[in-house]
Parts: C-alpha cells; sequence; structure tokens
C-alpha cells in the first residue's frame, strides 16, 4: 500500500512532500522519492528504508518559488525494495509515481523494449512513463499523450506524472487506489492518497472517483472520465489527523476490515489470465518433482494453512498436512525433498516460522513463502515467495492479512492442480468465477455490520465461546474465535462441529455461547444436527447462514452462494466484525491488545 503526494505552488517543495510522505507511514513502506520541477529543471531523489533516509539525501536540497513537486512511498510488489525500483520512475523528459499495479505491464513492456526503449526498473510503473514519452514521440501533445497512456492501462493505479513537454502541470489519474486533489485558498494544488498529509495545508478536497483522470495548473484543473469533462466536486477538509489516518474508522482493525475488498482485489490482479493461474514467481518449481506439501506457520497464519490444507487436497490432489511452527520444530520431523515446504506469514519475521524454514531448507525441501513484506527474513531466506499484498496491517488482530493469505493460498492449490493435471477445464472455470467474485463478497455491508453491533450487547459476559464448523469452516471457527479472544479478553474456541459430543458438550448450558457458521454449499444438514445437539442442552446459539433456523436464538443470514469459498469469504468478515464489536463494548483497546505483539520475533 504505497503513498502518493504532490505540489503545485511556490512554497518550498520539499518540505510538503516529505512531511507529506511521513504522514503516510502508517500505511507502511520499505523505499521512498521525490521529484521537483522547477524552472525547467527536474531534480530526483529516492532511498530505500526509512524516510529518515530520504529526508538526510535531500537535506541540502530546497526549491522556493514556482514549481510542482511528487513524492512516493512505495510497499514492493514487483521487485525488491531498491533504490532503482523506488518512484519517481523517468523516462527522457518526464516523471512518474504510483500506487496500484498495472496488470497488463507485461504486454506495454514487450511492445516498448521491441521499440528499443531501455528499462531500469523491474517495476510495472516503469511503463507508464515510457508509453507517455511513445505517444509524445509519434506527435500526440502531452494531454492527449497521458489520455491515451491511461487508456491503454487496465489494472489498479493513482499516478501523477510530471513532464519538461508542460513545467506547470501535474498529471494525475485514479483507479480503484485512493487518491485525492486539494486545493488552498492561495490556489495552490495538493494530491495525496489520504486527508491527512493535507491537513493544514489545503482548505478544502475532492476524493477522485475510479476511471477519472485529469491535468492541474496552479489555477487551473482538468477532470474527465471516458473523454468527458467532468464537474469538480470540492468539500472542507476536516482537521482532525488520527481521524484521517483511520479514514474515519473508530480503529485500524476496522478500517482494515472494510479494505479487504479493495486488498483482495490486489492480491489477484496480473494472476489470473484466460481461465488460467499466472504464478510468474514460480516458474522454476518443477511440480513432477513434488508428490507432497507441508506447511508451517502460527497463529492466524497457521489457521490460513489449515483451510489450505483441504484446498491442496481437493483441487491440486496432492497430500498436505500442517503445523504449528513452535511444534514443528522440536519434534524431530521426518522430512523428504519430494515434499514442498511452505511457510505462511504476515510479517516474514516469526522466530519460530523462520526457524521452521530454515530446517527445510537444511534439509534440501523446496521453500516456499507466503508473505506480505517484502525483504522480510522469512522472503530473503525461502527459495520462492508469493506475495499476498495486503499492505501493512497495523491492528494487531491479522484481518486484511488472513483473506489474501487464503485467496493466495486458493490460487496456489488451482496452480499447482492445473501443473498436475489434476484440474478440469470446467472446474478451473467454476473457481476462477468464484475467485474474481471475492472481492464483492468480503465487502462490508453497513446493514449487516450495523446488525451486529446491536446484537454484540448480548455476547459480553457468559463464561465462553464455542466458534463450531465443519470443513474449510473449521479453520474458519478457530480464527473466529482467535479473533474474539485477543481483542475482548474473552474465552472463544473454535471446534469441528461433529467433535463436540466428545467432550466439549458438557460445558454446554445458557451461559455458553455457540457461533455457529451453518454455510448452505457444504454439509448443512450435518451442522444442523450438530446444533440442534447443542440447543437441547441450553447453549445460546447464534447462527450464521443463508437459511433461518428457528432454534437459534440470534442469526445473522448471510447471502445465498454457489462456491463454498464465498460462503467461507462472508462469514469471515462477520467474524470479524462480531469480534470488533464487542471489543469495542468492552472498553478495550482493539488495535493494542494487552499481552500481544504483532510481530513476534522471539521464541
Ligand atoms: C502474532 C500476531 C498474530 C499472528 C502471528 C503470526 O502472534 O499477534 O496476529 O497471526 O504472530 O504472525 P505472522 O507475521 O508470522 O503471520
Amino acid at each position: 500500500m504505497c503513498g502518493i503526494v504532490g505540489y503545485i505552488g511556490s512554497k518550498e517543495k520539499r518540505g510538503f512532500l516529505i512531511n507529506g510522505l511521513k504522514e503516510l507511514e502508517y500505511r507502511g513502506y520499505d523505499s521512498a522519492g521525490i521529484a521537483v520541477l522547477k524552472d525547467n529543471e527536474i531534480s530526483s531523489f529516492k532511498a530505500t528504508g526509512k524516510l529518515t533516509n530520504l529526508d538526510a539525501k535531500t537535506a541540502d536540497f530546497s526549491s522556493e518559488g514556482f514549481g510542482l513537486g511528487i513524492g512516493h512511498t512505495r510497499w514492493a510488489t514487483h521487485g525488491k525494495p531498491t533504490e532503482i525500483n523506488a518512484h519517481p520512475h523517468w523516462g527522457e523528459f518526464s516523471y512518474v509515481i504510483h500506487n496500484g499495479i498495472i496488470e497488463n505491464y507485461k504486454e506495454i513492456k514487450d511492445t516498448l523494449v521491441s521499440d528499443g526503449v531501455t528499462f531500469l526498473s523491474q517495476t510495472d510503473t516503469e511503463v507508464i512513463v515510457h508509453l507517455f514519452e511513445k505517444f509524445i514521440k509519434i506527435g500526440e501533445n502531452a494531454f492527449s499523450a497521458f489520455e491515451k497512456t491511461i487508456a491503454s492501462l487496465h489494472g489498479a493505479y493513482a499516478i501523477l506524472l510530471i513532464s519538461k513537454k508542460e513545467p506547470d502541470v501535474i498529471f494525475f489519474a485514479k483507479n480503484a487506489v485512493p487518491l485525492i486533489v486539494g486545493r488552498s485558498a492561495e490556489n495552490e494544488i495538493f494530491f495525496s492518497s489520504s486527508d491527512a498529509p493535507l491537513i493544514g495545508w489545503a482548505k478544502e478536497v475532492m476524493y477522485l472517483e475510479d476511471g477519472q483522470y485529469g491535468w492541474a495548473k496552479c489555477k487551473e484543473l482538468s477532470l474527465f472520465k471516458s473523454l468527458k469533462t467532468q464537474a469538480l466536486n470540492f468539500k472542507a477538509l476536516s482537521q482532525d489527523k488520527i481521524l484521517a489516518q483511520k479514514d474515519g474508522f473508530r480503529f485500524f482493525m476496522e478500517k482494515e476490515i472494510y479494505e479487504q475488498s479493495i486488498v483482495v482485489g490486489e492480491t489477484l490482479m496480473g494472476r489470473i489470465k484466460d481461465n488460467s493461474i499466472v504464478l510468474d514467481e514460480l516458474k522454476d518449481i518443477c511440480f513432477e518433482d513434488i508428490d507432497a506439501i507441508k506447511i508451517c506457520a502460527c497463529g492466524t497464519s497457521y489457521h490460513a494453512a489449515l483451510s489450505a490444507s483441504y484446498m491442496f487436497e481437493r483441487l491440486s490432489k496432492i497430500r498436505c498436512s500442517v503445523e504449528i511452527a513452535s511444534e514443528f520444530r522440536y519434534k524431530q520431523p521426518l522430512l523428504d525433498t519430494k515434499t514442498l515446504f511452505i511457510v505462511i506469514s504476515q510479517s516474514g519475521e516469526t522466530a519460530d516460522t523462520l526457524e521452521a524454514l530454515k530446517m527445510a531448507k537444511n534439509a534440501n525441501m523446496k521453500t516456499l513463502a507466503i508473505c506480505n513484506v517484502d525483504n522480510s527474513s522469512i522472503v530473503r531466506t525461502a527459495d520462492f515467495t508469493l506475495l499476498t499484498r495486503a499492505g501493512i496491517e497495523k491492528g494487531v488482530a491479522s484481518t486484511k492479512a488472513f483473506a489474501t493469505q487464503v485467496v493466495t493460498l486458493w490460487l496456489l492449490a488451482l496452480f499447482i492442480g492445473d501443473k498436475k493435471q489434476n484440474i478440469s477445464q470446467e472446474l478451473m472455470r467454476l473457481e476462477i468465477d468464484a475467485l474474481l467474485h471475492t472481492p464483492l463478497v468480503v465487502k462490508v455491508n453497513e446493514i449487516v455490520h450495523e446488525k451486529i453491533r446491536r446484537l454484540s450487547k448480548r455476547y459480553l459476559h457468559g463464561h465462553g465461546f464455542f466458534f463450531i464448523g465443519r470443513d474449510i469452516f473449521f479453520p474458519l471457527a478457530l480464527e473466529g474465535a482467535l479473533k474474539l479472544k485477543e481483542i475482548s479478553y474473552l474465552h472463544a474456541e473454535g471446534y469441528p462441529a461433529g467433535e463436540m459430543k466428545h467432550g466439549p458438550i458438557a460445558l454446554a448450558d445458557s451461559e455458553l455461547f455457540t457461533i455457529a457458521l451453518m454455510p448452505k454449499t457444504l454439509l448443512y444438514d450435518k451442522m444442523k444436527s450438530n446444533v440442534e445437539e447443542l440447543s437441547a442442552r441450553d447453549s445460546t446459539i447464534l447462527a450464521i447462514s443463508p437459511e433461518p433456523f428457528d432454534i437459534a436464538d440470534d442469526f445473522i443470514k448471510t447471502n445465498l452462494h454457489t462456491h463454498p469459498m464465498s460462503e467461507f469469504f462472508e462469514m469471515m468478515v462477520i467474524t470479524q466484525l462480531l469480534a470488533l464489536e464487542i471489543s469495542i463494548r468492552l472498553g478495550n483497546d482493539v488495535d493494542m491488545p494487552r499481552n500481544l505483539a504483532k510481530s513476534v520475533t522471539v521464541e
């Protein structure tokens, strides 16, 4: 989740750009850069790591007087977090910064390379500036060159571009990634990924819509969508910074739950083409040599691993076992070089997972990391990596990282199934349809959220919660219980529904809350019987299902879906919101629960 800032005006530009990027630090980044265009000269600086490095590099640079500036923090998705891959990227006379992913960058890059263009970076972004300059070289003016460039891009983007061809203009475009334009009383123009950098600078802001693009000069702003002029829609900017960082949500966790639709879209971007899964990162793995998968992880990532084990056996038709990393380390495991060893980690720094990975490497196994942070210890150690692309996650209780892990693993299960020729074209089509539907499924329904908020007041006491489910809804039950436990400090357990009668049902009474995950696409009748058994012992039941259930004390209705994973993801959001609302009512610090750490780098 990169950050963008831009400025047109006469004030010193470095100050606004660097401070603006600091306000966007909460979004996460691994490198940063700025470019300033003044008196027809462009000065550009980039640095890896923290913004203090860029600050130090630009310490002697200042730019009083009219000019333009653009600044960027990068969260690596295409290419390592190096200085060359940091933005801005340049051509012969123009500079660009970009958030998001250009899905068709390879096709564009191939054409540009055959035209003789040399690329410096591994990024998808660099195609934008070369394509823009190509249009200019064949005779377009800068405005139509920008318009044609944007029309050629597929994917998600917030783009700012400056060029010596129009030295007092910033070109901008937005699709599926936030971009805000601000204006001050002195007619300065600002750009930013969120409100926070603009507070104290801009008086009013306009939140661009998907598909909008245009160009800005000091006193002039032209906005278009599909070649048609658009009305400008500025409104007053609120001056609350913390609220601005949370985009108006009460907690980062809440914001991250709401962000899931966007980040899941990013996880999928460029990885599905013509009824097949494209994972270029894995092109050097020979799947013929692999006959089993072992996954190691901790916490939420372990639950993502358990969900994946069902998919690997069902879709890839490959044996899959899952272990908690801290257990794996000391059990003297038997390791086989024909087994693909997968670790899953949001942070890429979890000590137990990292050590398990090192054991697999020492045993000469092929290793693959599913991770959210490029260049983390786990990514650097593994032979191969699939990045989950969730952006920084600030809430200690993981939400969007889990969603993107499961989606990445689903892609991987289909990819391996295809490589091993175990998936028919028809099944692949159905799976891809469901995958592509996921960003919509995880979009929070405000009415359901409000219902959960009201319901939550009945679940603040009792002697415990059982989250129950079957099949892939069992790992989801484990994850639902973990979320609740982490932020409410109430005792909650996830259980396979069919196992309740073998012991835990002894706890059932009206003060035992059962959260029943009852999908229609998988084992509904079996689930129903298990819930009836609990109801008969007077447990208080909250049923989550598309089908109303008479004996449930409370009921949250989900949508009817044809694919179990769609039900999985819809129920995932509900369990996250339930934990959130219970924790808020109990007055807890949702983002920083007691005794927990986001990244656990000790045993
Ligand atoms: C900590 C966090 C959990 C996380 C677990 C694994 O316990 O509080 O939210 O699931 O570590 O972290 P990882 O970064 O490896 O996914």
